[in-house]
C-alpha cells in the first residue's frame, strides 16, 4: 500500500513540499491540509481539508490514517501540533512547540547562543518594560528593534531605514511591548543575507545549497519588508559572495545549536531548521532561526534535490524505525535556480502608494520552462483570483545564473493582472553590486 502523508499549509511554500513528495518513487498519497485552497496542491492532493482551526487537523490526520505528517509553516509549530501528531504516534516532521522557540521566541535563540557559548549573536538585550531602552539605543546605535514573538517576517524595524530619531525609536518600542510583551533590541548588522536551510532528524544535520531571499518590496531593495519577493541560488551551491569557509560558519552554529537545543529541552529536534545569516567583515552573524523552510527558499531548495523526498522525511520523523540521515546520500541537483514572487500590485506598500484597480483577475499566460508555484489565490467560475498576500512564485532553473532568471523574469511577465515582481532579483547587476558590498565591507 502507498505511503500516506498529511501536509499541513496553504502557501508556495507547501506547493513545492507536495511536488517534491509527487515525485517520489513510493507514489505517496498525499492529504492536504490547508487554511485556503491551494489549487496547485490540491491538484497533486488525493484528499483535501480546508479549515482555519489546527485542532481539525488532529481528526483529519486519524481519520485519513496518515503513516507521516509534514508541516509547513510556523503557526501550527506554535500552536503544538507537531507535539499533537506525535502523541497519536503520528511520526512528523516539524519540531515540538517548545523546540520551535527557536523561531517563535526571538529571544530564546539569542540567550540559548549566549548560553552555550556558539558564535553568531550580534550585541542585544531584552526588553519587557520601556525603562532602560533609550540608553540602551543611545550606547549602541545604530540597532534593530525586534518584536519577540512572530511577525510574518514584517515586524523587524531597523535605524536608518525606517526610523531615525529617538523619539520615533521610544514611540516604536512603546508600540512592540504593548503588542508582543517583550522586544529584543541588537547591533544593527551590516552585510550579505543568506539563507542556510538544514534537514535534522534530531542528530544529524544536512545542510540544503544556501539561498539568497529578498525580503524587501521594490527593485533595488527599497521599500518595506514582506515575506520575501524572490530567491536564488547559484549551480556551485555557494553564492557569488559566499566562501566555502563562510558556509561551514554558518553550518557550525546550525550544527550547534541543534545540540544547545537538544541539551536544553532533552528534546530532539526532527525536522527543518533555517538560519538566516548576515555574512559580515567580521565573519558570520546570525539574524534568526526558523523552525522550517523559508517561502519561498523551499522552492529552490527542493527543486534542486536529487534524493527521494520521501525517504528524507522518514528518516527525519522517525531515524529509529527508517535509519538517520547519516546513511543517505542526499544530493542536489549542481543548476542554479531564481524564484520570483508575483503580487497583487498594492502588496507590501504604504496606503499612500496604493494604485486603484479594476480588477482583481490574474491570467497565468505562457511559462516557457518556468514552474509555477500557487500561494495566495481563489478560483471559481470567472477564474483565478488575487487576494491581498503574494499570489503565485515562478521558478527557473538552469545551468547558469543569467539563463534561470532569464526563465524566470520572462513567466513572471506572462502573469497578467493588477500584479508586479521584482524584476531584478537574480540578475548579474544585482549580483554584481552584492558583491561589490561585500568587497567594500571587507576592505573597511
Ligand atoms: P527577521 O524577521 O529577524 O528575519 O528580520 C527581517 C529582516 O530584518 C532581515 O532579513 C534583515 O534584513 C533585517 N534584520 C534583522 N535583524 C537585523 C540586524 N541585527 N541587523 C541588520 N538587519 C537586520
Ligand atoms: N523567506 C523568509 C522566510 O520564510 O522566513
Amino acid at each position: 500500500m502507498n505511503a500516506k502523508v498529511l501536509l499541513v499549509g496553504s502557501g508556495a511554500r507547501e506547493h513545492a513540499l507536495a511536488a517534491a513528495l509527487a515525485r517520489s518513487k513510493s507514489r505517496p498519497s498525499i492529504f492536504a491540509w490547508m487554511k485556503q485552497r491551494n489549487p496547485g496542491i490540491a491538484a497533486l492532493a488525493d484528499e483535501v481539508r480546508v479549515n482555519d482551526n489546527y485542532h481539525d487537523v488532529i481528526g483529519f490526520a486519524r481519520d485519513c490514517e496518515v503513516g507521516l505528517a509534514i508541516i509547513g509553516p510556523e503557526g501550527p509549530l506554535r500552536y503544538g501540533l507537531a507535539d499533537a501528531l506525535t502523541m497519536l504516534g503520528i511520526p512528523t516532521v516539524g519540531p515540538t512547540q517548545r523546540l520551535a522557540l527557536i523561531e517563535t521566541e526571538k529571544s530564546y535563540a539569542r540567550i540559548l547562543l549566549e548560553r552555550y557559548r556558539i558564535s553568531g549573536n550580534p550585541k542585544f538585550m531584552v526588553f519587557t518594560t520601556i525603562s532602560g531602552v533609550r540608553k540602551y539605543i543611545e550606547e549602541n546605535e545604530p540597532v534593530v528593534l525586534k518584536p519577540n514573538g512572530l511577525t510574518g517576517g514584517k515586524g523587524v524595524v531597523v535605524q536608518g531605514e525606517h526610523f531615525s530619531s529617538m523619539t520615533e525609536a521610544l514611540a516604536i518600542c512603546r508600540q512592540i511591548l504593548i503588542k508582543h510583551q517583550a522586544m529584543v533590541i541588537e547591533e544593527k548588522l551590516q552585510g550579505e543575507e543568506f539563507s542556510l536551510q538544514c534537514f535534522c532528524d534530531g542528530t544529524t544535520i544536512i545542510p540544503c545549497p544556501p539561498v539568497q531571499d529578498h525580503k524587501r518590496r521594490l527593485v533595488g531593495d527599497h521599500g518595506l519588508n514582506t515575506g520575501s519577493m524572490g530567491s536564488y541560488t547559484s549551480a556551485n551551491h555557494l553564492l557569488p559572495f559566499l566562501k566555502y569557509r563562510e558556509l561551514q560558519q554558518a553550518t557550525d552554529i546550525v550544527r550547534r545549536t541543534i545540540q544547545a537545543l537538544q541539551l536544553e529541552t532533552g528534546e530532539p529536534y526532527r525536522g527543518i531548521i533555517y538560519g538566516g545569516f548576515m555574512l559580515t567583515a567580521q565573519g558570520v552573524k546570525l539574524i534568526e532561526f526558523n523552525a522550517r523552510f523559508g517561502d519561498p527558499e523551499a522552492i529552490n531548495v527542493l527543486a534542486l534535490l536529487r534524493t527521494d523526498f520521501l525517504d528524507i522525511c522518514r528518516r527525519i520523523a522517525c531515524r529509529e524505525k527508517y535509519g538517520g540521515l547519516n546513511q543517505l546520500d542526499i544530493r542536489f541537483r549542481g543548476l542554479a535556480t531564481v524564484v520570483k514572487y508575483v503580487v497583487p500590485v498594492n502588496y507590501g506598500l504604504p496606503k499612500e502608494q496604493w494604485v486603484a484597480t479594476v480588477s482583481d483577475l490574474l491570467q497565468i499566460g505562457d511559462l516557457g520552462k518556468a514552474a509555477l508555484y500557487y500561494s495566495s489565490v481563489h478560483s471559481d467560475q470567472a477564474g483565478l483570483h488575487l487576494t491581498k498576500s503574494r499570489a503565485v512564485a515562478v521558478l527557473g532553473m538552469a545551468p547558469e545564473l543569467s539563463e534561470a532568471e532569464g526563465i524566470a523574469e520572462r513567466a513572471a511577465c506572462a502573469i497578467i493582472g493588477a500584479v508586479d515582481h521584482r524584476s531584478d532579483i537574480g540578475t548579474a547587476e544585482l549580483i554584481a553590486r552584492r558583491v561589490q558590498h561585500m568587497k567594500e565591507l571587507r576592505r573597511q
